[in-house]
């Protein structure tokens, strides 16, 4: 009997520890999907080491941060008062429509519809610290 527990406690950790490492594979494709669709903000935003503001500011460390807050951009009003703080759900409700979630933002960005897409992206913008470095 106690054999038996055992073998099926093994067996369980087994498949813990395969799905964790399907799971973190397929966040890592995620964030490889992301990084392709994150070429649609390349011109106006860079993310990443040395990442400085564009037309639009840099986005790193963007999950936590509050709006309005890249040192040295010269934000709206509409922006800097928005009172949000960047997450993963206010993201992606910004992210389809920037000008209904901000209402005068200068952003001039329609948008992205894709629900696979907008959480691919988030995989990739979402994992750089503030000093664009890859979190662990
Ligand atoms: C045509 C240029 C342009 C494109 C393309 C663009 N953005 Fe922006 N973005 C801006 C500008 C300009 C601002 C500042 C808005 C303001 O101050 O009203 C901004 C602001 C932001 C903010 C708020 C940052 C903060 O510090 O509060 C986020 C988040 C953001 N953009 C994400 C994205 C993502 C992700 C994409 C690509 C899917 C994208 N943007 C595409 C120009 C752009």
């Amino acid at each position: 009997m106690t054999k038996l527990t055992f073998g099926a406690l093994v067996a369980l950790a087994m498949t813990a520890a395969a799905s964790n490492a399907i799971s973190s594979k397929a966040m890592a494709q995620d964030a490889a999907a992301g990084k392709t669709s994150f070429n649609k903000c390349l011109a106006c935003h860079a993310i990443g080491e040395g990442a400085k503001n564009k037309v639009g500011p840099e986005l790193n460390g963007l999950d936590g941060r509050k709006s309005g807050t890249a040192p040295d951009y010269s934000y709206s009003d509409a922006n800097k008062n928005s009172g949000i703080t960047w997450g993963e759900a206010v993201f992606k409700e910004y992210i389809k429509d920037p000008k209904a979630k901000i209402p005068g933002t200068k952003m001039a960005f329609a948008g992205i519809k894709n629900e696979k897409e907008i959480n691919d992206l988030w995989a990739f913008v979402s994992q750089f610290d503030k000093d664009g470095k890859i979190k662990q």
